[in-house]
């Protein structure tokens, strides 16, 4: 195992831990729910171990108040303004926090227009899932992704549909008590992207960070990085 320490915030289900633990590195997971798999979990607030020395973290705060789908709300029922409002400020403390390198991910919604522009936007058929599901990364000191394989649509009328759409574009998924976690869980591809680049850029820059005598502090953003 590496000394590179990665926190998932904001993740139950293991899928992004797991994979930086299969490529050698130090991975914990944290989130207010227990873990699905087990393996490294905090259970609480991820502010209560944020500050631990990390080298990484990649956090998936609830998109719930901030996602473009869900906005129109905010004009309609009463004290969901603010809730958008406190999940701006969640987001931008997570982007502040003192680790050297962050990425966020959220769905496509407000977190553009009210903090910054995300360094990237994804989706899981470029990492080998059947599915779209457009997801913005917002980096601190790390490369945005390369694609790792991309998965062709089939085409309804003229317009591209992935396994995870129904002809007209909804998603397939039925009601069901666990919905939500299910469309949460972060795409096995995605996540065994994030471990394999940026477990190397990180682990890459940690050698040169130490061999120079130094500890491991940020470097100079790449190119394409905010
Ligand atoms: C959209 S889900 C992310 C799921 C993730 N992609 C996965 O695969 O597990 C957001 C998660 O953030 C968690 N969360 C909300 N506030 C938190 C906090 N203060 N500390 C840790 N986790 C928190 C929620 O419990 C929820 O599970």
């Amino acid at each position: 195992m590496t000394s590179t320490r990665v926190l998932v915030a904001c993740e139950y289900s293991g899928r992004v831990r797991d994979a930086f633990i299969a490529q050698g590195f130090d991975a914990v997971s944290c989130d207010l729910l227990p873990t699905d798999v087990p393996g490294p979990h905090y259970e609480g607030d991820v502010f209560d171990i944020i500050n631990d020395g990390w080298d990484l973290m990649i956090a998936h705060p609830p998109c719930t108040y901030l996602c473009s789908s869900g906005l129109h709300w905010n004009k309609r029922v009463p004290g969901r303004a603010e809730q958008t409002e406190e999940a701006l400020a969640f987001v931008q403390s997570l982007m502040q926090a003192p680790i050297g390198r962050i990425a966020i991910e959220n769905p496509i919604g407000c977190i553009s227009s009210r903090i910054r522009k995300p360094e990237q936007i994804i989706q899981p058929w470029q990492f080998g899932d059947d599915a779209s599901k457009a997801t913005c990364l917002w980096l601190k000191n790390l490369p945005p992704l390369i694609p790792t394989g991309i998965v062709e649509p089939r085409i309804v009328n003229g317009k591209k549909r992935w396994g995870n759409q129904t002809d007209s574009g909804q998603n397939k998924l039925p009601p069901s008590e666990d919905r939500w976690k299910i469309r949460s869980t972060t795409f096995q591809g995605v996540a065994d992207a994030f471990a394999s680049q940026w477990g190397d850029w990180v682990s890459a820059k940690h050698i040169l960070a130490t061999s120079a005598g130094g500890r491991l502090e940020p470097i100079a953003k790449p190119d394409g990085c905010a």
